[in-house]
């Protein structure tokens, strides 16, 4: 005699309970968990490590091998990781022609770097042996090969905007070259002074992670299907171009050469920025590169990278956009403590990310995939971790529709 019919699995919890802790925008709600990192109020941990500790002591290829592979690398392993990953950064012909055969576009402003970033994550999974699976050791070849030709992209992307010959398209760039200081080359052509490498270095560091943010999110509940890294990793990078997210790195410097132009080079410090402030705030303007989901009284990441920009800027002599490096900087700090004193909202790390990038004569529609560029890491660890003890990610939702009615 066959066994009774089980009843169907009871929900996890109960319709009653689910609209009681029904949150907008998931806000407060836990919705899985990772051993990748861990953020609260009082600090923000990759894999146990916390991020001064990282930003401090570690290169960014360190940090990625402990976000993919779960711990600090030996010297022999990070020696092997690190030439896989050099070995990995020329792109497919495939890749290439098509971001010249997008040039025009770019240089116009019709593209934007971040869309066609996107699309080319997409021709990569074309010519990737591993692109249809989804186990761990796949995943994990997969995963160097993006964080290897992503820069490579960003460099090609940079290269036909500018009108000039593609720099690297044999090897990628400068075998020589630490991933950081490759990243800058391929964009421009110049080595950069160890200063600026090691100020990217960090910011690569203190962007490679950071639990379940609307991108990450984004890639595992894509995994959740069983669908592909590439695709995955395809939506992180539309989710993370939005303001609200990783794009405030451009809208923030985009927001502050706004009120330099308004107010001037020397309004710096005086009330004229308190009235373009007090305007935005009367016209309930978002100001880019300011508040948190999670931080409500700071930012870990962004003091880190607002004290080694300001010191670049400090010694720089350059001019970028017509001012003192350091004038962003004394505009961005006065900025910083309107918003505290008025409105008590810190800055994220994408404020100091665009003043800093800015110092470094880095064009701003480039922050952002060089965001992509750090992030890839803990994606793709959010991915495999996924992958590796799936349960499909499908939530309830709150009907607010029409009642039910005849056709
Ligand atoms: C990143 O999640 C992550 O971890 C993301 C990230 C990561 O590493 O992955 O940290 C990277 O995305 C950082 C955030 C970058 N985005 C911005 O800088 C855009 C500007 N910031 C805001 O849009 C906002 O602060 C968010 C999106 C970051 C947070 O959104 P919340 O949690 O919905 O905002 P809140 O509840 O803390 O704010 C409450 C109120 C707001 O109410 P609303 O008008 O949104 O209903 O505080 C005010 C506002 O009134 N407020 C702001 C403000 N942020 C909050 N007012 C003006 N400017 C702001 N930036």
């Amino acid at each position: 005699m066959s066994a009774a019919p089980t009843s169907p699995k009871a929900p996890a919890i109960s319709k009653e309970q689910a609209e009681a802790i029904y949150s907008r925008g998931l806000e407060g709600i836990i919705a899985g968990e990772t051993a990748v990192c861990s953020i609260e109020q009082g600090g923000l941990w990759y894999r146990g490590y916390e991020i001064h500790d990282l930003a401090q002591n570690a290169t960014f290829e360190e940090v990625a091998f402990v976000l993919l592979e779960g711990h600090k690398p030996s010297p022999a392993e990070l020696a092997r990781f690190k030439a896989e990953i050099v070995a990995e950064r020329p792109l497919h012909p495939m890749v290439t022609s098509f971001i010249e055969s997008a040039g025009g576009y770019l240089a116009s402003g019709r593209a934007v770097p971040m869309d066609v970033l996107r699309t080319a994550v997409s021709i990569l999974a074309h010519t990737d042996p591993d692109a249809q699976s989804v186990d761990n050791a796949a995943n994990l070849r997969k995963a160097k090969r993006l964080l290897a030709k992503i820069p490579t992209i960003i460099g090609h992307m940079q290269n036909v905007i500018d009108g000039r010959a593609i720099i690297g398209r044999e090897l990628g760039g400068d075998p020589t070259l630490g991933h950081a200081a490759n990243l800058m080359y391929l964009m421009n052509g110049e080595k950069p002074n160890k200063d600026y490498a090691r100020v990217i270095d960090v910011s690569l560091i203190l962007y490679a992670e950071h639990d379940y943010n609307a991108s990450t999110f984004t890639s595992r509940v894509i995994a959740g299907t069983l669908s592909d890294m590439h695709g995955a990793v395809a939506g992180a990078i539309a989710a993370l171009k939005g303001p609200l997210h990783g794009g405030a790195n451009e809208a923030a410097m985009e927001m502050l050469k706004e009120i330099m132009h308004d107010v001037g080079e020397r309004a710096i410090g005086t009330k004229a920025v308190d009235d373009w402030m007090q305007k935005a705030f009367d016209t309930k303007r978002k100001l880019m590169g300011f508040g948190h989901r999670v931080y409500k009284n700071g930012d870990h990441r962004a003091p880190i990278l607002h004290k080694m920009g300001r010191a670049i800027a400090e010694k720089d002599t350059k001019n970028p956009g017509g001012h003192a490096a350091v004038k962003w900087f004394e505009l961005g700090e006065q900025v910083q403590k309107i918003m505290l004193d008025k409105k008590t909202i810190h800055p994220n790390v994408d404020f100091p990310c665009g003043m800093t990038y800015f110092t470094m004569g880095i064009p701003v529609p480039q922050y952002t995939p060089i965001f992509v560029a750090s992030r890839i890491t803990g994606w793709c660890a959010h991915i495999i971790e996924q992958h590796a003890n799936n349960r499909i990610i499908r939530p309830l939702s709150k009907y607010t529709g029409e009642a039910p009615r005849k056709w």
